[in-house]
């Protein structure tokens, strides 16, 4: 079956004082609109079609997703009007229309699955919530049979029909060929003076079509974002959903209010995870991996049984098995380290490729370089890898002791079991076994008299 989604995101939004569209604030990291794309584009055969208007531009160069299909709805005329907009793009097409809203962020795929499988049975289906406050919502009125018979906004309704609590959430799913049939029937005949997409309901069942309504899981899911109040509060609530998809999947979270998640998180089983740490875009955290407090993590896999102590920053980076990071270390991008690697406190790395049970443990930088397996770099070293113009590797083979605060000027290369001097500046290779000093010698003079302090 055809499946149009039609996503409303034309809205000013001005109660969220900003000059960034709405529906391009972030939620969890990520546009919340490009949430709604996201989860439309997983529904079978769906076509995904975006009604824009304030801001249009900057949110058609945020949002992404495959074979998206733009309109614009010049001025924000009702949610029938903006319907109508996309119209050119639905018509002729067989199938069913799924209605959402860019501000709604968290509608779960389950949910819209549910009302696909009543659309099978229905010309119209209406996604409903029993709230105890409905003020304000589109009121679900039934018959004596309990059928759908039409929605009443707040505005338009009777003293009688605001004691309604079933409130309409916005989301349907009408055919398609009745949609546009429908749409250019509309009129503004209201106390707001907009085309209500919500008439439709009345049209059908005066036509004898089959209306019906199903309910969301949970309301978090059908609520929107009018403030920044709103998405504060939505943000909660995702971040407590996902805490508890770790907390269910085996991990311990030290305080499950205390992590945020703003992308896709893949746990192993016996992760311990401590207060405040951020887990943003892509990352798999492997078995039995501990991440003490303060950490952010981004585009990377911590492998089996390391240990990220408090306050590291690794970004897309790979820690091996067993390794050992921090506290205070910052893996820059393209840092890979092999099994029991140890990055100490105030080591930065950079596209470093580092072997296995090496260690870079205090106060250095590691840019450009690639060290083999039982490497030891002293504290302060410093991989001097670029000179203002070009950038230059580093090598360091195996089993190499680097002296502390040794500057290696790339490009330069290390041989296996190489040794450099403390405080040496490395500008030529150092073969196998060499050990290379450069630095002045000391000079001791015994003949120097310290100087005596004037009156
Ligand atoms: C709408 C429903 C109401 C429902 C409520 C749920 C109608 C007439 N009413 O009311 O039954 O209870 O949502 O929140 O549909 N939009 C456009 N272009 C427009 C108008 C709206 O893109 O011309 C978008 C808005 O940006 C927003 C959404 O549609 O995302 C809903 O519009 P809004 O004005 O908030 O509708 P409500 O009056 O709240
Ligand atoms: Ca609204």
């Amino acid at each position: 079956m055809t499946l149009n989604v039609v996503i409303l995101a034309a809205g000013q939004g001005s109660r969220m004082k900003s000059s960034l569209p709405k529906v391009i604030h972030p939620i969890a990291g990520l546009p919340m609109a490009q949430r709604v794309i996201n989860t439309a584009q997983l529904l079978k055969h769906a076509t995904t079609h975006v009604v824009i208007g304030h801001g249009a531009e900057k949110v058609k160069e945020v949002l992404v997703g495959e074979d998206l299909h733009w309109y614009m709805q010049e001025d924000q005329l009702g949610t029938g009007h903006a319907v109508q907009q996309a119209l050119p793009g639905l018509e002729g097409k067989s199938g069913i229309t799924l209605i959402l809203y860019g501000d709604v962020p968290l509608i779960r795929e389950e949910t819209l699955s549910n009302l696909m499988s009543a659309s099978k049975l229905n010309d119209m289906v209406l996604l409903t919530l029993d709230m105890s406050d409905p003020s304000g919502y589109g009121r679900i009125v039934r018959g004596a049979d309990n059928s759908v018979q039409a929605i009443v906004e707040h505005k338009d309704a009777t003293d009688e029909q605001r004691k309604i609590k079933e409130i309409n959430t916005g989301i349907m799913a009408v055919k398609t060929e009745l949609l546009a049939s429908w749409l250019p029937q509309l009129s503004n005949d209201n106390v707001q003076k907009e085309y209500y997409l919500t008439d439709l309901v009345e049209m059908a069942v005066k036509e004898g079509k089959k209306v019906s309504a199903s309910q969301p899981d949970y309301a978090w899911e059908v609520e929107g974002v009018n403030s920044r109040v709103q998405l504060a509060s939505l943000e909660r609530i995702y971040q407590q959903v996902k805490a508890e998809e770790l907390l269910l999947n085996g991990a311990t979270l030290m305080d499950p209010a205390r992590i945020d998640l703003r992308g896709d998180v893949t746990c192993g089983k016996d992760v311990v995870i401590d207060v405040n740490v951020i887990l943003e875009g892509n990352v798999t955290i492997e078995d039995n991996v501990h991440i003490e407090a303060n950490c952010i993590i981004k585009d990377s896999i911590i492998r089996q049984g390391s240990y990220i102590k408090a306050n590291s920053m690794i970004d897309e980076s790979e820690v091996g098995n067993h390794c050992d990071i921090g506290p205070f270390a910052r893996l820059r991008p393209g840092t890979k380290l092999a099994a029991r690697a140890k990055i100490g406190n105030f080591v930065e790395t950079k596209k470093a490729v580092i072997g296995e049970g090496s260690k870079v443990n205090h106060l250095s930088y590691i840019g450009d370089a690639e060290l083999g397996s039982g490497v030891n770099i002293g504290a302060g070293t410093i991989t001097c890898n670029y000179d203002g113009v070009n950038k230059f590797k580093t090598e360091i083979e195996d089993n190499v002791f680097i002296g502390s605060n040794t500057c290696l000027v790339a490009p330069v290369k290390v041989g296996e079991d190489g040794t450099t001097g403390a405080g040496s500046i490395i500008t030529k290779d150092i073969a196998k076994g060499e050990l290379a000093v450069a630095r002045s010698r000391q000079k001791n003079i015994s003949t120097w008299n310290r100087p005596v302090k004037n009156d």
